[in-house]
């Protein structure tokens, strides 16, 4: 079943993308991420679907050139179907109907999610469940169990803020661009990570669940308390202060999760899994533990669309025309 030719379309937030995935591998992944978004500090729903729509046909088309394929060699579309901005969403779940209803093709619906999981297998195509994984983005913090007919269950999940999403607000706080992930790790590089103790939340027990408002709350009372020059001056340790706090919740809560499920292998997936400082951690935290750890590479931890072709090999599709009234949803 994975030699299928699959041609991949994510539009789920401000990245169009398209992939062509067969056997494991991306043969393309193309990305490209909306830079109308910049000026406004985050994500503009109405201006992302527009973006979308403008752009999608010729990212697909690089991707198909770029794969070495023409649509005629294209076995099945996959497509994010949910979670995401509805109208973003929309765009590609047009599209992807368009393209396999001309030929008949079969469509596969991806959960975005799902998804981000799935780049565990284009980065090591030998990994097979049971494993555990977590999902770090900007909009989701979530644990899984993955078994071994690749069925996922819920462990745990944020109860507020998602780990992304806490990074991103904690960047802006500080004044740094965004997204803001990126820009905290970069004005982290220099700093003092255990200048300021910045809290983490639910550490206790058996718990599975995720907090960042409070770390956010601490950060701005933090910065009150100082003048401008001061914070400017501190910008290093407070960057990766802060930083060492979201990453020290998600390691130390993937690890209790495969502890509590008796689990040797783990993934670590999301846009925040990009974070070179949370993948240093985990893998001296893996190593010792003699469990294995699969990371997938950067750009294949932010959104893509060749993680969504890779969700799609382990998923029956649905056939011509019974995708015909497919929809996609924010939730
Ligand atoms: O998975 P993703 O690309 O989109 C969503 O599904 O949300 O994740 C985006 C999130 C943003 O919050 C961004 O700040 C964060 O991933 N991110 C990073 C890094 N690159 C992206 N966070 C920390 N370090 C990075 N290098
Ligand atoms: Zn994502």
């Amino acid at each position: 079943r994975d030699s299928r030719t699959i041609l991949a379309i994510e539009t789920s937030c401000d990245d169009t993308c398209a992939a062509v995935v067969r056997d494991r591998r991306a043969l393309s992944n193309v990305i490209h991420t909306q830079q109308e978004h910049r000026r406004y500090g985050g994500v503009v729903p109405e201006v992302a679907s527009r973006a979308h729509l403008e752009r999608l046909d010729g990212v697909v088309r690089t991707a198909l050139r770029e794969a070495g394929a023409e649509l005629g060699d294209v076995d099945e579309v996959a497509v994010t179907v949910r979670p995401g901005l509805i109208g973003a969403l929309l765009v590609g779940v047009a599209a992807a109907k368009g393209i396999a209803c001309a030929r008949r093709l079969p469509l596969a619906p991806v959960n975005h999610l799902e998804g981000h999981v799935a780049a565990a297998y284009l980065e090591d195509p030998g990994l097979e469940p049971p494993f555990v994984a977590l999902v770090a983005s900007g909009g989701h913090t979530v644990l899984y169990a993955v078994g071994k007919d690749r069925g996922m269950s819920l462990l745990g999940q944020t109860l507020d803020d998602a780990a992304g999403e806490a990074l991103d607000k904690g960047a802006r706080m500080l004044g740094l661009g965004f997204p803001g992930g990126p820009a905290l790790q970069k004005a982290a590089a220099e700093g003092d990570d255990a200048r300021y103790d910045f809290p983490v939340a639910l550490r206790d027990g058996k718990n599975l669940n995720f907090s960042f408002s409070g770390l956010k709350t601490s950060l701005l009372y933090k910065i009150r308390g100082m003048s401008g020059e001061e914070v400017r001056a501190e910008l290093p340790h407070l960057a990766a202060s802060y930083q060492r706090a979201v990453v020290e919740a998600l390691v130390s809560k993937l690890l209790r999760a495969a502890e509590l499920r008796d689990a040797s292998t783990l993934v670590m997936a999301g846009g925040v899994a990009a974070n070179a400082v949370l993948r240093e951690r985990l893998h001296k935290e893996c190593k010792k533990r003699s469990l294995k750890l699969v990371i997938p590479s950067p750009r294949l931890c932010t959104d893509n669309a060749a993680m969504i072709g890779a969700a799609a090999l382990s998923a029956e599709p649905l056939p011509y025309p019974h995708y015909l009234s497919l929809n996609a949803r924010s939730v």
